[in-house]
């Protein structure tokens, strides 16, 4: 079959289960092939010898795997990531967090920080990349996330500047930091995600409680209790209201709630007395 044929072929496959099945069988033709979408439209008449593994991926995408996990990479602020099932594949909106913690570090001079449940790396990677005399500590419970964000870490030239810890929230860290940022898992127990992401992100990675802020809460009492200055934190489109009374009960010098670029409340930012 030609590449306009498989292109054809993939689009059919792929029809049911995403919003742009021919950008996507273009896209998953050109990995196959190790070229780009352009080489596909100038070359679109050209024979492909060996499609079974462009057939095999065009079958996980049609079963709704998400595209990073099928070529084990994710896009995200200036990086590509390693991803791989059992990591959460790194948001735009977390790129929002990460410029209003870059803004604080560079206005406050931080130089050492910790990120709790770091995933890919995404938020410890562009952070350190951003600044070359921070230092991080970047906890997770689960053990592929800690083997992912290694790889990235490895990948950007950082295990001198980003220390892994296996810990629940900062129970293991006793250093003293100034920053904590976190894209916590905060999606209520009972809430229908799309199968997509329920179906193969992992849930340590999605399911906060059963109200979906538990572990926030948890992580500003945390932060609180160690006398650390500030906490930047991601949060459901839902929570700024629930997580406001608890901090106003709770007492901080301040907190910034801020919003995605769809307009939903995505997160905030405290400051603590
Ligand atoms: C929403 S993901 C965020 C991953 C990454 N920071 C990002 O923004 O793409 C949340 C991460 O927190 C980890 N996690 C869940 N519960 C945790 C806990 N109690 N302590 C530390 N990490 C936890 C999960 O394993 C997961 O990797």
């Amino acid at each position: 079959m030609t590449i306009k044929e498989n292109i054809i072929w993939g689009t059919g496959q792929l029809i049911k289960c995403c919003e742009r099945p021919q950008y996507e069988a273009e896209i998953l033709l050109a990995y196959h092939l190790k070229q780009d979408r352009t080489y596909l439209i100038v070359n679109d008449n050209k024979e492909v010898k060996n499609t079974n593994k462009y057939k095999k991926f065009i079958e996980r995408r049609s079963k709704h795997e998400p595209y990073e996990y099928i070529v084990g990479e994710a896009s995200f602020y200036d990086i590509n990531l390693v991803v791989e099932k059992g990591v959460l594949i790194p948001r735009p909106e977390t790129e929002i967090l990460i410029d209003l913690v870059a803004d604080i570090i560079a206005k406050e001079n931080i130089t050492r920080i910790v990120e709790i449940g770091v995933g890919s790396g995404a938020i410890s990677v562009v952070l350190a990349r951003k600044f070359p005399n921070l230092q991080s500590i970047a906890t997770d419970i689960c053990d592929i996330p800690l083997k992912v964000a290694q790889s990235n870490i490895n990948k950007y030239k950082l295990s001198k500047r980003i220390e892994l810890r296996k810990s629940n929230l900062i129970d293991n860290v006793s250093e003293s930091v100034e920053l904590v940022v976190s894209n916590p898992p905060y999606i209520a127990e009972d809430f229908l995600l799309e199968s997509n992401v329920v179906d193969y992100e992992p849930k340590e990675a999605l399911f906060g409680g059963r109200k979906g802020d538990e572990l926030i809460k948890q992580i500003i009492l945390d932060v609180k209790k160690r006398g650390i200055r500030w906490l930047a934190c991601e949060m459901g489109y839902d929570q700024k209201e629930p997580l406001s009374a608890f901090v106003n009960e709770l007492g901080v010098k301040s907190i910034q709630f801020y919003k995605d670029l769809a307009g939903f409340d995505r997160g905030f930012i405290i400051e603590f007395m």
